[in-house]
């Protein structure tokens, strides 16, 4: 399979790099990320270039990485700044590859392609992961034995949640929610709007509900490669989601490809009220973990055992339901970009020969 490169895939969480150094197997390609001392975020191949071995079996030395196997030393940029037992000719050899990162609403963004491409501007916005005047969160990670696309398949086609999270749609009909697809650049939307939907007592207490009848929405943006926002929010019958009394939860899906056949699954889920409520907070996480772990997880890894070594959906010629318009179109649109990325790297070799 082959996998876009002059994208942003989300390499994890920035708080893991409190952490010495990460270790990531990203697009089969396996990557370091660590911090230097004035905050920058360091991302090289994690493997050293006298005899393979990782560079993470080492360790940190100022804003370098030494290989633990014969000390050959190398700072953020790649380049080789110390060859122990030889002499300074080997270090201009030595370099190994650096990847562009950036940090950005709380998140680690990695390029993974030729850096001289990588345009800051189409990194999709989470402003609910960095905005904690309005909102708080809680994130985390799972990791899927599926292909990254089975995933975004399962989060932009919501009719899922009535059969395989029965609990979370208590009291409310599908046939009560519209829903539209749209493209726009690099994103497709997914608009699912709720005309009447239940809530429980208890969540009615806690917003402050006039009726356990309210209107909301379930909006989903997938941007190229992979991340989705999908902004879910109620509020009362004549009001709007702008309004205070609205109960607002954004949440982040960020499918980031380890191989073709495994996903890193970074998520959180953010909420504009009871800010200060850490029991909420950590109960929201386990839910949302159980939830990926046990129940979407489980489902799109017996889909990939089904569909054999093959992930190209729709070769397999599936029954195409309504709902399933928004994965459809997220799928051609990034079969476009890897056509024309191909395209445009064998325009580049032709030049060069
Ligand atoms: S393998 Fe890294 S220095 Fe020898
Ligand atoms: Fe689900």
């Amino acid at each position: 399979m082959t996998f876009l490169r002059n994208t942003w895939y989300v390499a994890g969480h920035a708080q893991e790099l409190s952490e010495e150094m990460v270790s990531r197997k990203i697009c089969n390609e396996q990557i370091v990320l660590f911090r230097k001392a004035d905050g920058q975020v360091a991302a090289l191949e994690d493997r050293c270039p006298h005899r393979f071995v990782p560079l993470s079996m080492g360790k940190r030395v100022g804003d370098s990485l030494q290989c633990g196997y014969h000390g050959l030393r190398f700072d953020g940029t790649g380049a080789c700044v110390e060859a122990p037992n030889d002499n300074d000719s080997q270090k201009a050899r030595a370099c190994i590859k650096a990847y562009r990162v950036v940090e950005r609403d709380t998140l680690l963004w990695l390029w993974l392609g030729d850096a001289a491409l990588a345009d800051e501007s189409r990194i999709p916005a989470f402003e609910f992961l960095s905005n904690t005047d309005k909102f708080t969160s809680c994130r985390g990670y799972s990791h899927i034995k599926a292909n990254q696309q089975l995933i975004a398949d399962n989060l932009l086609d919501l009719s899922h949640i009535h059969y395989l999270h029965p609990h979370i749609h208590q009291g409310s009909n599908f046939s009560d929610f519209t829903n539209k697809v749209r493209r726009d650049g690099d994103n497709i939307w997914s608009m699912l709007w709720r005309h009447h939907y239940h809530v429980d007592d208890q969540r009615k207490a806690m917003i402050g509900f006039a009726s356990s009848d309210v209107e909301g929405q379930g909006h989903a943006r997938w941007t190229v490669p992979g991340v989705l926002l999908v902004q879910t929010a109620f509020w009362d019958h004549g009001k709007s989601i702008d309004e205070p009394g609205a109960m607002d939860t954004p949440n982040a899906h960020l499918l980031t490809p380890e191989t073709e056949y495994s996903t890193h699954y970074f998520w959180a889920s953010g909420r504009n009220f009871m800010l200060d409520n850490e029991e909420m907070t950590a109960g929201t996480a386990a839910m949302m973990k159980m939830v990926f772990e046990t129940q979407d997880g489980p489902m799109c890894e017996a889909q990939q055992v089904n569909m054999g070594l093959s992930t190209d959906f729709l070769d397999h010629r599936p029954l195409i339901l309504q709902a399933d318009a928004a994965g459809v179109m997220a799928r051609r649109l990034m079969k476009q970009r890897i056509q024309e990325e191909t395209a445009y790297d064998s325009a580049g070799a032709a030049a060069a020969e």
